[in-house]
């Protein structure tokens, strides 16, 4: 059977796009008759971290849930997130960041924290200024810079009545030095009363860094660590990102292969992306209904010649 020939299972009315060369209409068409074949209108399971995606896993809403109280609280310095690579911190604060109301916080969120604490700073002001702040660093700028920080807290965040909360991903790239100064932007008040939290966002090492400096360690109000999906937040996560795609009912995957998947990845997102990604692809080659253990299997024992990372 070629393609052209093939019976989606969950037909639905996708509007052709109309595409200036015939190389690139190809292109297209394989998305189209990919998305249409499964009854989709968008691919379920690329690594991003749009909110939209987001699954609301047992451990997930706890990790939110205690972030929003340590934020809604202030005065508690630092929260600390933490986990398992490919768990879900980064969708974690992406979620966060959207929930927050923008009338009450002002959020400040860094991708990577492998910067010196300077160069930290000088994003954190960057961020707030209205007009663009033009500052090149010199050895001995860091008092310039901190009084255009408080300054900058005083007039956005304190005469406005609102709060600002720093949320620093990847922060286990954090040196001890800058994580130490970090904690003196936590000291920051204005009549008594602190605006600042600093959320860290990392992976398992990050514990231990934070354990070693006891200054620090002290200060941290919130702990919590994401593990990996359980089978039934499993199902749960494919269910979603399927459905959000547009799929009916968002059961592509029997049980079986679902529970293949939960094996083989260990509950790992970023793990199951791939492999569902692949598997969904496969199922459609073939024509199948749904998406079955032996195709899962298949993709497996593929990736597993290919980099022997995934368990099986
Ligand atoms: N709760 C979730 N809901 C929906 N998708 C998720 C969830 N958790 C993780 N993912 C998916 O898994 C992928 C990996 O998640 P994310 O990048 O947030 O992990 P991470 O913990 O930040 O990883 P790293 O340690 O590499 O920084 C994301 O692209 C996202 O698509
Ligand atoms: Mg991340």
């Amino acid at each position: 059977m070629s393609r052209g020939d093939r019976t989606a299972p969950h037909h639905q009315s996708i509007k052709k796009i109309d595409m200036p060369f015939q190389v690139e209409t190809n292109a297209a068409e394989k998305v189209y008759d990919y998305l249409e074949y499964w009854g989709l209108h968008r691919k379920p399971f690329e690594n991003n971290t749009d909110p939209d995606f987001f699954y609301e896993s047992y451990d997930h809403i706890e990790a939110l849930e205690r972030l929003f109280y340590i934020i809604e609280e202030g005065n508690m310095n630092f929260g600390l997130l933490t986990g398992e690579i490919g768990c879900g911190k980064t969708i974690t604060r992406s979620v966060l960041k959207e929930r927050l109301s923008p009338i009450r916080y002002e959020v400040i969120d860094l991708e990577n924290s492998n910067l010196t604490f300077n160069f930290i700073l000088l994003e954190l002001i960057q961020r707030m200024s209205l007009e663009n702040f033009d500052f090149h660093l010199k050895d001995d700028e860091l008092y310039y810079l901190l009084k255009e920080f408080k300054k900058l807290v005083d007039i956005k965040i304190s005469q406005r009545k609102k709060n600002l909360v720093i949320i620093l991903d990847e922060a286990q790239q954090l040196t001890n030095e800058s994580i130490i100064e970090l904690k003196n932007l936590t000291n920051i008040t204005f009549n008594n009363q602190s605006y600042i939290t600093i959320i860290l966002m990392g992976q398992p090492e990050l514990r231990s860094v934070v354990k070693n400096l006891p200054q620090i360690d002290q200060r941290v109000s919130l702990r919590y660590h994401l593990n990996p999906l359980s089978e039934r937040d499993v199902a749960g996560y494919l269910s979603h990102r399927l459905k959000v795609s547009g799929h009916a009912d968002g059961a592509l995957f029997t049980e079986k292969a679902v529970q293949m998947l939960s094996q083989v990845t260990g509950g790992i997102p970023r793990e199951m992306n791939r492999i569902c990604q692949l598997s969904l692809d496969r199922s459609f080659s073939l024509c199948l209904e749904s998406v079955n253990e032996d195709v899962v299997k298949s993709i497996v024992m593929d990736l597993q010649k290919q980099d022997g990372k995934i368990r099986g």
